[in-house]
């Protein structure tokens, strides 16, 4: 694997992202995939630098979703691993790269995932992601009105993809979003009470 530097991969991010919330989608989604790497005998480095830049071109150019990313980073001389894995995240919406690699159907599986965990934090009383609970997100993902934006179905297939229960997706989920709760606002005031689980 080619050197992959985590501080140029965020400054690319921030210089074509000022929005706060994508920023931190993408720094949990980066938080997930590092999560999981190890548990896929991934690097930690490729999958967490994959998972920070997928969205890059979303803010800017947000209808050449992936497309534009994939020239982008190309022009930085990213690996190709890089490139198709963030594509694929779009497959079937704005591209054809289906997600094959452990990496890419990870990514797949998380990606809507982390935001239905980051609504299901914010309506919680405490704000925290540290005591929220599989429990709870599946209440969530039951209401249909919730985080309507979120495809569930998506993410189930990706959880099918994966050879992975629901449960299982959601609760790593949880625990990769932790390792980087602070960073992406959502540690909350953890000494109140979570509340609504
Ligand atoms: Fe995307
Ligand atoms: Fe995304």
């Amino acid at each position: 694997m080619e050197h992959l530097s985590r501080d140029a991969a965020l400054q690319l991010l921030h210089s074509y992202n000022q929005s706060e919330s994508l920023v931190n989608h993408a720094l949990a989604v980066e938080g997930v995939m590092r999560y999981f790497a190890p548990m896929y005998k991934g690097d930690p480095d490729l999958w967490g630098i994959t998972g920070l830049l997928h969205d890059l071109d979303y803010e800017k150019f947000p209808e050449q979703h992936c497309i534009k990313t994939a020239e982008i980073l190309k022009n930085e001389g990213y690996p190709d691993v890089v490139i198709r894995g963030t594509m694929s995240h779009g497959w079937g919406i704005c591209t054809d790269v289906r997600p094959e690699s452990d990496m890419e159907k990870v990514l797949y599986a998380i990606d809507e995932l982390t935001g239905l965990v980051t609504a299901s934090v914010y309506v919680r009383p405490n704000r925290s992601i540290l005591d929220l609970s599989v429990t709870s997100v599946k209440k969530k993902w039951k209401q249909k009105g919730f985080s309507a934006g979120v495809n569930r179905e998506l993410i189930k297939q990706g959880a099918e993809a994966l050879g992975m229960e629901l449960d299982t997706l959601i609760a790593h989920t949880i625990d990769g979003m932790k390792t980087v709760a602070r960073d992406i606002g959502l540690e909350g005031n953890p000494a109140e009470q979570g509340g609504e689980e």
